[in-house]
């Protein structure tokens, strides 16, 4: 079982290495990447991206589409979107201009969530997207009335919460009474609403009920339901399906004691799974694919920080850094974490040596949320020295509490084809005022009456 620092140790092998005791990602050095772009910055690797999307739809045989939720850089975004076969997957009105922006095709796009409003279902139907995997028979009679409005046609994923929970995964959103999806128990009704509707295309099923999955048994199981699910939804439609959408969540080892999500053994178990269903005439020329946001992203990211303080505090000894919980509530255990457990951290600058301390690293914030772990192993940190954050390439910036105590917000840099590219520049600390508007306090207007109490 792999250790914590091993974990950091490899990826930043995987990230070009370390020189002059160093880490040196891609022959630059970390430091000078530092100067360039300000602490703290998020450091993302882009041939890491592309060979990930790639290895994915190797081993599984089936299209890929990208969560842009897990990452939605525009950077990030266009380089999965050259790759062969690869789909985005959405879940706002925000996440679809990035998609578009970053050069996914309308009929690579998918668009999930429950509570999508008016102007979203209006540009699901501008787009022309491939699905709009509906939450509620209410959303499919709202789809339908904005394409009629636009005069168009519309895709529809049925978006489905079985009846059978997938099981060894952490953060269930299905199998169980929750806000995502349609019952399976009404699925008749959802495939004869929408057939009701001219202007709808029923595609397909959408299945999505769990992140963070490592049991590949577990999963192959979900993934042989959700074929059954299609063959139903096929024979209600009383056509063949155009596309099963399984979801995804394979699993990242942040923490202690979990090793990589096994992708061949997985592969090589939903390849016999869909070679068994494949021939059925109901499942003629339908697409399968996965919807993935951590798997594809997460590993080619570092949230990289200044040490700013060390302080010694009976007998606990604090290095506290200038990233916080407000640039990366994940790895502070901040969103949603029963408990609360570490990242893979390293001393960036001094990776020459074996960790030789136990601290505590915390961040800059008022609070004591703002802790990156309480027992972490480090090499000597003294002031000034860089802490790299690992698998920070997923859910970070864009999942945090970015305004929380108007800290500027860190900088995004990809290295790609051998150059730094930003995508994103730090902001400055009066940026915090832009899109404020300030109260006309020159004159004295009249009160508002307040009524007593
Ligand atoms: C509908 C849907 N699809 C895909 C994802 C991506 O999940 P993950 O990042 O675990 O792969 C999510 C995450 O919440 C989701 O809600």
């Amino acid at each position: 079982m792999p250790t914590q620092t091993a974990k950091a140790r490899a990826l930043v092998a995987r990230f070009g290495g370390e020189r002059d005791g160093a880490f040196s990602p891609g022959g630059v050095s970390i430091s000078r990447l530092a100067e360039r772009y300000g602490t703290p910055f998020y450091l993302y690797h882009g041939e890491m991206i592309s060979q990930r999307v790639r290895r994915v739809r190797e081993a599984l045989g089936t299209e890929v589409s990208y969560s842009v939720k897990a990452n939605p850089s525009l950077g990030v975004c266009q380089l999965i979107a050259r790759e062969r076969e690869a789909g985005a997957e959405v879940a706002s009105g925000g996440e679809l201009a990035v998609a578009q922006a970053a050069g996914f095709a309308s009929d690579e796009i998918v668009f999930a969530g429950p509570g999508k409003t008016d102007d979203e279902l209006r540009r699901i139907v501008d787009a022309g997207i491939y699905a709009d995997n509906v939450e509620s028979v209410n959303e499919i009679d709202r789809l339908a009335g904005a394409a009629g409005r636009a005069g168009k046609r519309i895709g529809v994923g049925l978006r489905i919460n079985p009846t059978t929970q997938l099981m060894g995964s952490q953060m269930r959103m299905g199998g169980a009474a929750t806000q995502f999806g349609i019952d399976q128990a009404e699925l008749q009704g959802a495939v004869e609403r929408t057939l009701s509707h001219p202007e709808l295309i029923l595609r397909g099923i959408h299945v999505y009920t769990a992140t963070q999955v490592f049991d590949v048994a577990a999963l192959l199981d979900h993934c042989r339901n959700i074929l059954e699910l299609g063959l139903q939804a096929a024979d209600l439609a009383g056509r063949p399906l155009d596309m099963i959408d399984f979801g995804g969540g394979f699993g990242i080892p942040y923490f202690e004691n979990m090793v990589d999500f096994d992708l061949d053994g997985f592969g090589e178990g939903f390849r016999d799974l869909l070679a068994r269903y494949r021939p059925d005439p109901r499942l003629a020329g339908c697409r399968f694919l996965f919807e993935l946001g951590r798997y594809l992203v997460a590993d080619a990211g570092i949230y990289v920080m200044r040490v700013v303080d060390v302080k010694p505090i009976r007998g606990k000894t604090f290095v506290v850094t200038d990233g916080g919980m407000n640039h990366h509530l994940t790895a502070t255990g901040n969103m949603g974490q029963v408990f609360r457990k570490a990242y893979p951290l390293l001393n960036l600058s001094r990776t020459d040596a074996s960790p030789d301390v136990n601290v505590a690293v915390v961040g800059p914030l008022c609070t004591p949320l703002d802790q990156f772990g309480a027992d972490i192993a480090l090499t000597g940190p003294r002031v000034g020295d860089l802490i790299g954050v690992f698998y920070s390439g997923a859910y970070g910036f864009s999942a945090s509490n970015l305004g929380f105590l108007s800290h500027p917000t860190p900088a995004e840099v990809l290295l790609w084809g051998g150059e730094e590219h930003l995508l994103r520049a730090a902001a400055e600390p009066e940026d915090v005022l832009t899109d404020q508007r300030a109260l006309p306090l020159a004159s004295e207007p009249d009160p508002v009456p307040l009524a007593r109490s």
